[in-house]
């Protein structure tokens, strides 16, 4: 990968336009954040790009935030690929994961603070929904151990600064993070655990991803870069962080006692309530010379953390559909903008085999994640583009026969949830039915229409590139209609 650490990732989103300082005094408590806020409000997708704040009021420290997350574009160059190779980067990392390599030393101890001299209240955590979270928070990768097999974890969590030595963790019994804390609450042990703020893209991105327990994401990120993360065992914790991570807060879990938490802007969109949550003492901040600090724009979509899960979670679920379920006529998965890329809508690309193929697969996405509704469409539709989507809604969908409701679904943040929690999700099978008959695109055939490309250079019209998804759609509805009127669609039709 085209970088080593966050600081040397900020050169390559400078020199792709994708990066602007902002020299001008900003105050964390709640300028930062609302200036962050225009970057996802008042830009379209393409347009927009991290932020880096140098003059941060009451700090010496820069602040980040946008950096990765800013728009598929920018999350791309932060895997050190193109939009278009996002998905095959995933499941490449997936499938071969690669441990860290335990150096002694690394930047991130470069400045060690011992617990007495603790102060977190130093540290510029900006307010992210200000004038409405109860207090500053931040949101970083947080690593935790499993007492008994070793194994490390790495969750994104809130975790709200509490007092100058104290932080809530905002996780819960699904989250590994908490069963890892778990482990060694049972026999009345705190739990070790370290907050990693600012590490090489690699980690915030695999650390985004709801991978299976057991399954490391210091690995996934070591396969995401390409070479294995540099990690350091932490100054006062048995846990390894990355070596090059900016800032590490280090920390022992209270074994039994709770915190109040919240209540804070939420990623579905609307403001949290406050709960009880586990809460750690921090025994040490290390941190780099210099070091910045880097903290996602979350809360109302569109959003970074929207951003960063949706496009981890399309890819983990594309993975485990071939992987773990064997559909391996999956070629595309994509995770609409809204409700943290987590409970939003999936559009699933396949080629159904078999009639009810495609619902099949659209019931195994809603029982297997959190997403609410899933659109099940053929290999020749662009996933990602709206008037495709449009398209294949109004005409493949006969909502008498084409849409599953599954009733009780368990649902959190979701406002339509009655008051047990309990919501619904929906599959739309638009994919087009083995067995019925369809007619022909109403577009040229593509040899005409490519020469009458040829003939388009000829002229002084403005020059474009054919998209992509013209020419796969036009092939992909060529070969269908091949196959239906041989009446062996796929061998079944
Ligand atoms: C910016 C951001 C903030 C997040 N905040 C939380 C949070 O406070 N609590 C939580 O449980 N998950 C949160 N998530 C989602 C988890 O990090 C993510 O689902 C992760 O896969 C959980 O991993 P785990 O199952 O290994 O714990 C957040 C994600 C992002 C990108």
């Amino acid at each position: 990968m085209a970088y080593r650490d966050l600081r040397d990732y900020l050169g390559l989103l400078e020199s792709h336009g994708k990066l602007r300082r902002v020299k001008r005094q900003v105050d964390p408590s709640w300028e930062l954040s609302c200036m962050a806020r225009w970057v996802y409000q008042g830009f379209p997708e393409d347009r927009r790009f991290g932020l880096l704040f140098e003059n941060v009021k009451g700090s010496s420290m820069s602040v980040g935030t946008a950096l990765i997350g800013a728009s598929r574009d920018v999350y791309a160059l932060a895997m050190g690929a193109t939009p278009e190779k996002i998905h095959d980067t995933w499941l490449r990392a997936l499938r071969n994961p690669l441990p860290p390599k335990l150096v002694n030393s690394g930047p991130a101890h470069e400045v060690v603070i011992p617990k007495e001299k603790v102060d977190l209240t130093s540290l510029p955590v900006p307010t992210w929904t200000p004038g409405k979270d109860v207090t500053p928070c931040i949101t970083a990768c947080v690593i935790t151990r499993d007492r008994d097999s070793g194994v490390q974890n790495i969750g994104t969590y809130r975790c709200q600064v509490q007092s100058k030595n104290q932080i809530t963790l905002n996780t819960n019994p699904g989250r590994q993070g908490y069963q890892n804390y778990e482990s060694y609450a049972a026999r009345g042990e705190a739990a070790p655990v370290a907050v990693a703020i600012g590490c090489e893209p690699a980690v915030h991105l695999a650390t985004s991803a709801a991978l299976p327990k057991g399954m490391d994401e210091m690995h996934v990120a070591g396969a995401l870069k390409g070479e294995p993360i540099e990690v350091v065992r932490g100054k006062t914790v048995d846990i390894l962080v990355p070596a090059h991570a900016e800032i590490v807060v280090e920390g022992l879990l209270h074994p039994t006692g709770r915190m109040v938490e919240g209540g804070f802007g939420e990623f579905a969109g609307y403001m949290g309530h406050a709960a009880e949550r586990i809460w750690f003492e921090v025994t040490a901040i290390t941190h780099r010379r210099n070091p910045i600090y880097y903290g996602y724009t979350s809360q109302c979509p569109p959003s970074e953390s929207t951003m960063i899960q949706g496009q981890a979670n399309e890819c983990v679920i594309h993975w485990q559909l071939i992987d773990v379920f064997g559909e391996q006529t999956v070629t595309d998965v994509a995770i609409n903008q809204t409700h943290g890329g987590l409970m939003g809508h999936a559009v699933v690309q396949m080629t159904p085999l078999y009639g009810g193929h495609a619902k099949k697969v659209g019931r195994l996405v809603c029982e297997m994640s959190h997403i609410k509704m899933v659109t099940l469409v053929d290999t020749g539709i662009d996933v990602r583009y709206q008037q495709h989507l449009d398209w294949v809604w109004n005409s493949l969908i006969n909502p008498a026969t084409d849409v599953v409701i599954i009733k009780d679904a368990c649902m959190f943040f979701d406002p339509s949830q009655d008051a047990a929690g309990r919501s619904g999700k929906m599959v739309l099978d638009a994919t087009h039915k083995i067995g019925h008959s369809y007619t022909d695109l109403s577009l040229p055939p593509k040899h005409l229409l490519w020469k009458a490309y040829e003939s388009w250079q000829d002229t002084d019209l403005p020059a474009f590139n054919i998209p992509q998804r013209v020419e796969h759609s036009l092939d992909w509805h060529a070969r269908r209609l091949e196959r239906s009127e041989k009446g062996r669609f796929l061998g079944l039709g």
